[in-house]
């Protein structure tokens, strides 16, 4: 994502982030619609489904505003956050999540975490840290010549902007994470149904996001300008990353997904020194070492009460 906003071809416009946000929302939509039509076997169900879970439960759309606000919100600020600050700090600030996820876990989901608990996940805010530092400065070192060049020519970063878009990007994705957990483990309505109520609110949001920031853009250039083959990859990824997102959320939980996110960093990891000449470095390996003690520490201690 951070590679599509900074190395700009010198041909080509930069996309416009308010409608790839809005796309994406739209792929994620009609993924859920194919899900639902697998998961009934008959179009007819599926679309008795979708009248009676859409039109039929306006106050169910209306719980959904709040996740999708946020969600829509965050997936902005991200944007934001990637193209003021350096990828390391993006990284470093970004693990602030783990804990503004348990905090929100506690207060809404009643969850309580004893100490063990706060200092394994404390330890995997470290321990992924590292990792990702590691691997943000191997591969800007190696591509150094695209992506950094094209980087300070065309963008003026703003460091502070970054931060606080980051930060607040934090306190979203805790929130609305597990407001969404509450929603998808109270109710019996089908992931895909909720996964488009969110969809459907998140699209208007994203759709008023983008006319009111790049309205004048949009008419002269078209909603694609600036489009290529990376942009759609980026487009696709957080429509179907965010699926993955709400499987995970129902199936387990989101500090879980917190787990689940730092050890898939470690797996490319291993795969990249396989595959792609990666050469892991010793914050790496401490990196993974600690990833690892805290993901032993948060089990051990995960029994039922
Ligand atoms: O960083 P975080 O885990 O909060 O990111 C969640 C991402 O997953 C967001 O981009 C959000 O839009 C997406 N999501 C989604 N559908 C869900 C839950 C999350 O698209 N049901």
């Amino acid at each position: 994502m951070r590679y599509s906003r900074t190395a700009t071809q010198p041909d080509q416009p930069m996309y416009l982030a308010s409608t790839a946000v809005f796309m994406a929302e739209l792929i994620k939509i009609a993924a859920c619609l194919y899900m639902l039509r697998i998961e009934e076997n008959s179009f007819r169900r599926c679309f008795h489904m979708l009248y009676l879970e859409i039109f039929h439960k306006p106050q169910e759309i209306a719980k959904m505003l709040v996740p999708s606000g946020l969600y829509a919100l965050q997936n902005n600020l991200l944007y934001i956050a990637l193209g003021n600050l350096e990828a390391a700090t993006f990284q470093v600030t970004y693990q602030l999540k783990i804990l503004s996820t348990a905090a929100f876990s506690i207060w809404l989901l009643g969850r309580s975490l004893n100490k063990e608990k706060w200092l394994a996940l404390i330890l995997l805010m470290i321990g992924v840290t590292l990792v990702q530092t590691e691997s943000v400065s191997s591969s800007s070192s190696s591509s150094s010549g695209t992506t950094c060049t094209a980087n300070t020519e065309s963008n003026i970063q703003r460091p502070l902007v970054g931060l606080l878009a980051v930060l607040t990007s934090c306190v979203s994705s805790g929130f609305a994470g597990c407001y969404f957990e509450k929603i998808l483990k109270t109710s019996t309505t089908s992931m895909w149904i909720r996964n488009i109520q969110l969809g459907l609110c998140g699209a208007s949001f994203s759709f008023i996001g983008m006319i009111a920031s790049d309205f004048s853009s949009i008419r002269s250039q078209g909603m694609f300008q600036g489009y290529n083959a990376l942009t759609w990859f980026v487009v696709i990824n957080q429509a179907l990353g965010g699926l993955l997102v709400s499987l995970v959320v129902k199936y387990a939980d989101n500090i879980l997904k917190g787990f689940a996110t730092s050890i898939s960093i470690i797996l490319s990891g291993i795969i990249s020194f396989y595959l792609l000449d990666f050469q892991p470095s010793i914050l790496f390996i401490a990196g993974t070492g600690i990833v690892i003690s805290a993901t032993v520490l948060y089990g051990v201690n995960n029994k039922p009460l």
